[in-house]
């Protein structure tokens, strides 16, 4: 999605807009621009272009800038009008340039008014139709902040702006809602950005910009202002990761990379909320007390966890679980289970739809627990409690390492329940938390292991055209996560298919030479699952099946190519297994020479509806 950066300061600016903007780039974009103010502070210089940052450096080379004293950048990913020169931002009036994340949704009226003060436009962006009101108000007020709150006003929708006004051209001035920006400063001076990895390299400590308030970046700090007349605070945090955690650490890609990283993040997810051999999470003993019902609202690979949250849910703590897709829950109209809790899950915790279910759950009144990977993000703030996962940066536009700590989180969590319900034993529930913390990370680094192995084995799917996965129970779950994984990154179309579904029809579109991808980590479950896979079989399918080794010798498996994953428990399983998925889907892609980390039409952080 859009990234937005900018700086102000004595050090040399352009290097920075540059290197905040590729530390941007794995949002996903189709087009990125800087306006800079160059050292003499007369004119300020916009340059922009569609495709990647390679080709703006070099349209900057060719223009012979400065290095420049202030300036805004940013990374475009269209929504309104097409990628191309002209829609990409920053975008000007005469009085200022500006970078925009999010969408204005009435810039149709907004338009009609600008054409009534005489106004034409360039672009088919609702970004221009912003800035030509900001520039319209400026004209009128004289001043930034007059004009922002003004501004604030009349836009609906969701924005992040930077904006410099030219005859400003030392201040950078922002401002948000339903976006995220943040601010942070050093002491050569004022950085903004979308996305925190951005600012990494120049400092550990920034402030999330609170919306309604404007904030004026200076090269001598930064002013928050939340009416023109009143200066007010922002509470300033330090960011625990660091900027080699960006890095792809020698690894081809950031998804394996990050794929290898899960026993590590897996481990520190837990010890963070074990207290000594039980789950701590005493902040939400409040929230979780006495619950018959408990939503579980997220959306993608997310939202795929939820569904594994809701197997260790139903069977450790034995309390119904529904999981909902956010997109959907946030115009349900669906009456909710009174006294319930619902989960909001996120990586990034700014993914519109799961924000906006947030924010529907609290007006009916229902207590709200996040499940975040990103410090103090909008979901991780605006929930009664938060729980983070320890995942760290996670790069690659495909969920791997974050959705695996969320699934480890939520069976740390199922096990609080169960201990808070009164339906797990003090004693079973150290045994889980001991397996959870001496076994999971190994079982996974055995999967690791196996990375060749599963590479072999993707080299059969490269010319399948669709594909099938197929399971039972928590299988099923898992089936759903692999398909779209491998969907994303690979562009073979997939689908995931509870085992005993497909003779209800799907069925028929298997035949000679289909691939079919069996999961079979559930010994109950087995027989079952080989009963359709059979079926397939016996119409031609080809087969890789994901089994267990137990399940492995204690049922006749017919002709397949086959990839092991340990035994474990129910709460290790799915986990490790979900491991083995994403490899296979992760060489699937590099084999077929595609940009694994950033698969085509897609963003990192879903920041729009
Ligand atoms: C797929 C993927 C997405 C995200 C979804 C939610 O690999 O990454 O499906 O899981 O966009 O994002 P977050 O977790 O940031 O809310």
């Amino acid at each position: 999605m859009c990234g937005i950066v900018g700086y102000t300061g004595n050090k040399a600016c352009l290097p920075i807009l540059l290197e905040s903007l590729r530390a941007l780039e794995y949002r996903g974009y189709d087009s990125a621009g800087i306006s800079l103010v160059e050292k003499d502070g007369r004119a300020i210089c916009t340059l922009k272009s569609v495709g990647g940052i390679d080709l703006l450096e070099r349209k900057i080379s060719d223009a012979k800038l400065d290095t420049g004293i202030c300036g805004i950048g940013h990374t475009r990913w269209a929504t309104h009008g097409a990628p191309s020169d002209s829609n990409a931002h920053p975008h000007t009036a005469e009085s200022l340039t500006l970078v925009h994340n999010g969408i204005i949704e009435n810039h149709a009226e907004l338009e009609t008014l600008l054409l009534r003060e005489g106004y034409n436009f360039y672009s088919s962006t609702d970004t221009e139709r912003a800035a030509k009101l900001i520039d319209l108000l400026y004209k009128r007020t004289k001043d930034p902040l007059f004009t922002l709150f003004e501004a604030q006003k009349m836009l609906v929708g969701s924005y992040a702006f930077g904006i410099i006004f030219k005859d400003r051209p030392t201040s950078v001035y922002a401002m948000r809602k339903n976006s995220p920006l943040v601010v942070a400063t050093d002491e050569s001076g004022s950085y903004l950005a979308s996305d925190v990895t951005a600012i990494l390299p120049y400092t550990d400590s920034f402030a999330v910009l609170d919306e309604g308030i404007v904030a004026e970046l200076c090269e001598d700090g930064a002013k928050f202002y939340s009416s023109p007349f009143c200066l007010c605070e922002q509470s300033f945090q330090k960011v625990s990761w660091s900027a080699e955690q960006a890095q792809k650490g020698g690894f081809e890609h950031f998804m394996l990379k990050e794929i290898n990283e899960e026993p590590s993040v897996i481990s520190a997810t837990l010890s963070h909320h074990l207290d000594s051999t039980l789950p701590g999470l005493k902040n939400i003993e409040r929230l979780i007390s006495g619950l018959s019902h408990i939503y579980i609202v997220a959306c993608g690979t997310a939202m795929h966890a939820g569904l594994v949250g809701k197997y260790y849910i139903e069977r450790i703590a034995k309390i119904p679980v529904s999981v909902e897709i956010a997109s959907e829950f946030r115009y349900a109209d669906s009456p909710l289970h009174k006294g319930s809790l619902a989960i909001f899950i996120s990586q990034s915790g700014e993914t519109a739809d799961t924000l906006a279910a947030l924010r529907r759950a609290k007006e009916l009144g229902i207590s709200t627990l996040a499940i975040v990977n990103v410090f103090a993000s909008s979901v991780a703030r605006e929930a009664d409690e938060v729980l983070y996962t320890q995942a760290g940066p996670e790069i690659s536009v495909a969920s791997t390492k974050a959705y695996s700590a969320q699934c480890s989180l939520l069976a740390l969590l199922a096990v609080k329940l169960g201990i808070t319900n009164f339906s797990l034993s003090t004693q079973k529930a150290e045994e889980y938390c001991k397996r959870l913390s001496d076994e999971l990370a190994s079982s996974i680094s055995s999967v690791l292991q196996k990375s060749e192995e599963i590479a072999k084995i993707s080299s059969k799917l490269l010319t399948a055209e669709h594909l099938f996965y197929i399971g039972r129970g928590v299988d099923y779950y898992l089936a759903l996560e692999a398909s779209l994984k491998l969907k994303e990154i690979s562009y073979i179309h997939s689908e995931a298919y509870p085992a005993g579904e497909l003779k209800h029809g799907t069925i028929s579109l298997i035949s000679k030479g289909t691939q079919v991808i069996g999961i079979l980590t559930d010994p109950s479950l087995a027989p079952k699952t080989l009963l359709s896979l059979h079926e397939v079989l016996s119409r031609g399918a080809r087969l890789t099946l994901i089994c267990t080794e137990r399940i492995l010798r204690e049922n006749s498996i017919p002709d397949a190519n086959i990839i092991t994953v340990p035994d474990g428990d129910r709460i290790l399983r799915p986990i490790s297994t979900a491991c083995a998925l994403q490899l296979l889907a992760y060489h699937t892609a590099a084999k077929k020479g595609l940009d694994v980390d950033k698969p085509r039409n897609l963003a990192k952080s879903v920041t729009v509806e």
